[in-house]
């Protein structure tokens, strides 16, 4: 999985498409989107638009946890949209309410996977133990959990909790849900010559947290995808974490 791939939520129609052939053209390879973000068509036109091969990018896509029971409807939907016969990663969005039920759409996804069509399974804002009950059940651990991250976020013990059950972990609302104005960001980015924002992605990487920034304007698309030219130290890092939020 590209380390730094592009979000898409709340894009839709031409703008999903224009920012979608955007983020390509700057070279993101790893496009992230959701049933519930109702633009996986868009997205599906803007990879045939860009001739970029399909095997060259990384997409995942959700289910939500109301579909339970229609999985396959739900994926047959998702790959006729997105234009390809497989995903690379397919998450559970959300937990469902209740553990047999988690357990339930887990298993559907397995039998799935299990056809070929999806190549890794992973979950979206579950606790470590919501996602021991379906390690425990069904022997499956999910690849990945994409969740809610960033310095206000940050908490050692639960990146930690999935480094040692081998899952990784994807941060989404990173630059969202940070201050960009945070004293300590601005003195890092400007020793760096590099921006606030920057610094918060690539803070997320130094922690081996996958990053999917969403932006409509390219020349953020560009930024948030140039953060791999430079590193931040251990001290920058420890300083980060923690930082406020908003
Ligand atoms: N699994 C889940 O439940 C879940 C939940 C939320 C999100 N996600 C995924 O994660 C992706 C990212 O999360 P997100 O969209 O909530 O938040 P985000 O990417 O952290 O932030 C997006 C917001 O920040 C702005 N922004 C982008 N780049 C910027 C920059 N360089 N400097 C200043 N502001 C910047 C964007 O505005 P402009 O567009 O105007 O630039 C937009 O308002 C989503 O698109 C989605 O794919 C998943």
């Amino acid at each position: 999985m590209p380390e730094v791939g592009f979000g898409t939520w709340r894009l839709r129609g031409d703008q999903a498409r224009v920012a979608v052939r955007t983020a390509l053209a700057v070279g993101y390879r790893h496009l992230d989107t959701a049933t519930m973000y109702g633009n996986e068509a868009d997205i599906g036109q803007a990879l045939a638009d860009s001739g970029i091969d399909r095997a060259d990018v990384f997409l995942t896509t959700k289910i939500r946890p109301s579909d339970i029971g229609k999985a396959r409807a739900v994926l047959r939907r998702s790959l006729q949209a997105l234009r390809t016969d497989y995903l690379d990663l397919w998450l559970v969005h959300w937990p469902p309410s209740r553990a047999s039920q988690s357990r339930q759409l887990w298993n559907e996804l397995l039998e799935l996977q299990a056809e070929g069509h999806v190549r890794d399974l992973g979950v979206s804002n579950y606790s470590l133990a919501e996602i021991d009950e379906l390690t425990s059940s069904s022997g499956r651990t999910p690849a990945v959990n994409q969740i809610d991250w960033g310095p206000a976020r940050y908490d050692a013990r639960v990146l930690e909790g999935h480094a040692n059950r081998g899952i990784a972990v994807e941060g989404y609302s990173g630059l969202k849900n940070t201050r960009l104005d945070d004293p300590v960001l601005v003195r890092i980015a400007a020793a760096h010559g590099v921006t606030p924002a920057q610094v918060v992605l690539r803070w997320h990487l130094e922690h081996n947290v996958t990053v999917i920034p969403k932006s409509e304007q390219p020349d953020r698309i560009a930024a948030n995808f140039d953060v791999l030219g430079f590193r931040l130290s251990a001290a920058e890092v420890a300083s980060i974490d923690g930082r406020p939020g908003r």
